[in-house]
């Protein structure tokens, strides 16, 4: 049995300040269930670009450190956004470092799973099944399931609160699939007492 908390490394795809999969990713941080941390990757946008001239002892600190935090999590959770139909080249670059050495990457047989929001209605898919393709290639085990999050603009509050229930749960469900491909704690059980509220308040109301 697990007695340390399940860890989840998060990645979003975007630099931006107010960024949409960063929200969607924070969020999925915050509704995990217990047993389940996310450590949450800020410094994609300071890994330098990939190049094989540049690898063994020239490969720098942040490089190293960003391998060993994957190394040390039990699955990965990418939120990824869509440019011109794929995804962001920042986020491929991270993933080329973590896809080296040959044969020793630390991706290798990861439970994985992508995410991918973006203000038109069809939620990054094609950027999705990129990003699930690379880390395939890579060795990954990706957890075989899209979730996008469409109409990004419209499901935040300006703290980056999710307004849409719906999104909501398909992000809670993303999550328990991920943990329990990767064998973590089960999901919680329904809260008895809220459940019991709801439908008398449900029956109250039908009379
Ligand atoms: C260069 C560029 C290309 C884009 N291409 C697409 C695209 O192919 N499909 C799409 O849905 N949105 C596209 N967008 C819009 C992004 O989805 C939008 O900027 C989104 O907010 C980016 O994600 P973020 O909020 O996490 O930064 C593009 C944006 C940029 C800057």
């Amino acid at each position: 049995m697990q007695t340390s908390p399940f860890s989840v490394f998060g990645i979003s795809g975007s630099l931006r300040q107010s960024s949409f999969n960063s929200m969607v990713l924070k969020r999925a941080a915050a509704i995990a269930p217990e047993g389940v941390e996310f450590d949450l990757f800020a410094d994609i946008g300071a890994l330098p670009h990939f190049s094989e001239d540049c690898e063994g002892e020239l490969t720098p600190t942040i490089v190293h450190d960003f391998r060993a935090r994957i190394a040390g999590a039990d699955a990965l959770f990418v939120a990824t956004p869509e440019y011109n139909g794929s995804m962001p080249g920042v986020l491929k670059n991270a993933l080329d470092w973590a896809s080296r050495p040959t044969g020793e990457s630390v991706l290798a047989d990861k439970p994985a799973a992508v995410v991918g929001a973006s203000p038109g209605g069809r939620g990054a898919v094609r950027a999705q099944a990129d990003a699930r393709k690379v880390l395939t290639a890579i060795g990954a085990e990706v957890v075989d399931r899209e979730l996008p999050v469409g109409s990004a603009h419209e499901l935040f509050d300006e703290q980056g609160v999710m307004l849409d229930q719906e999104t909501e749960n398909g992000l809670a469900d993303h999550v328990a699939l991920l943990v329990e491909s990767a064998g973590g704690p089960a999901p919680d059980e329904p809260d008895e007492l809220a459940t019991y509220s709801l439908e008398c308040q449900r029956r109250a109301l039908a009379g």
